[in-house]
């Protein structure tokens, strides 16, 4: 296996409070890793340490034998960094496919004005009716995403994502907010993205979804590594039953 994410001792200080320390973590190329832990465990804290959006005190972080720390946010997404936005914000007047298209053509020239500038758009608008359709949009791709549901929104921003072609897709809970048969099928299409080789670390409170679709599972706690293993050991381990679902302390009773 190669490791394409490795955090050696990141630790993130706000004021008195060490939101993430000393973690030291590594995702092998290929992964869907599962990074969970209660609020406040400092778990966007981490992924914004690795988007280079905070500075860590302390630690390195290397993406594919590329150390990061010194690189700005726009240079790590060109280094392979992608992230889907919380916020969706997609262009109202322009359908599905023009959007994505928008990003495929950013990543490719590197500019989103000379990108909206460009007039032959075919090549980007065919990369961006494949994406829609990976993440289940392909029917819609011509629509307007001024209607969208919340859901359907989430998925435009996972193809703009994927536009960027990232070595490393990171997730900060993509399924808050949708009802549990949106939360499956969007795990669902998680997991389908995922099989087709793009390595993911996707942040989820929804632990239904998240130990149904990642095969290891990174737990944090306090902005310390609390387990880290396959999904079906961590979720027996007692130090997380205990600490992050409250329920190991009514195990021996
Ligand atoms: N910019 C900031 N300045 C000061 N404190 C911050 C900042 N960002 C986060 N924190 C604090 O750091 C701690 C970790 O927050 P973080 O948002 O990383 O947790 P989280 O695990 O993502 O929680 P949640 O599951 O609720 O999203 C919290 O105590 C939070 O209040
Ligand atoms: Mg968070």
């Amino acid at each position: 296996m190669t490791e394409l994410l490795i955090l050696n001792g990141v630790s993130v200080r706000f004021g008195g409070l060490l939101a993430v320390d000393d973690v030291s973590l590594s995702v092998d190329q290929g992964e869907l890793l599962g990074f969970i832990g209660p609020n406040g465990a400092g778990k966007t804290t981490l992924m914004r340490a690795i988007t280079g959006i905070v500075i860590p005190q302390q630690g390195t972080i290397q993406l594919d034998g590329r150390i990061l720390n010194n690189l700005s946010v726009h240079q790590r997404v060109h280094a392979g960094l992608g992230l889907a936005q919380q916020i969706v914000a997609p262009f109202k007047s322009m359908t599905l496919a023009e959007n994505v298209a928008l990003a495929v053509a950013s990543a490719k020239i590197r500019s989103p004005i000379k990108a909206m500038m460009l007039h032959d758009r075919s090549q980007e608008l065919k990369r961006a009716r494949e994406l829609l359709a990976k993440v289940g949009l392909g029917d819609i791709s011509d629509d307007s995403p001024s209607s969208l549901p919340l859901g359907f929104l989430k998925r435009l921003e996972l193809a703009r994502a994927l536009a960027l072609a990232p070595k490393l897709l990171l997730l900060d809970e993509p399924l808050a907010g949708l009802n549990q048969t949106e939360a499956n099928a969007m795990a669902d299409t998680i997991k389908s993205i995922n099989e087709t080789g793009q390595t993911i670390v996707l942040i989820e409170h929804n632990l239904r979804e998240v130990t149904r679709i990642c095969p290891r599972l990174y737990v944090q706690d306090n902005g310390r590594k609390l387990a880290d293993g396959p999904t079906v050991d961590v979720m027996q381990d007692r130090a997380v039953l205990d600490a992050y679902l409250g329920v190991g302390n009514h195990a021996d009773a």
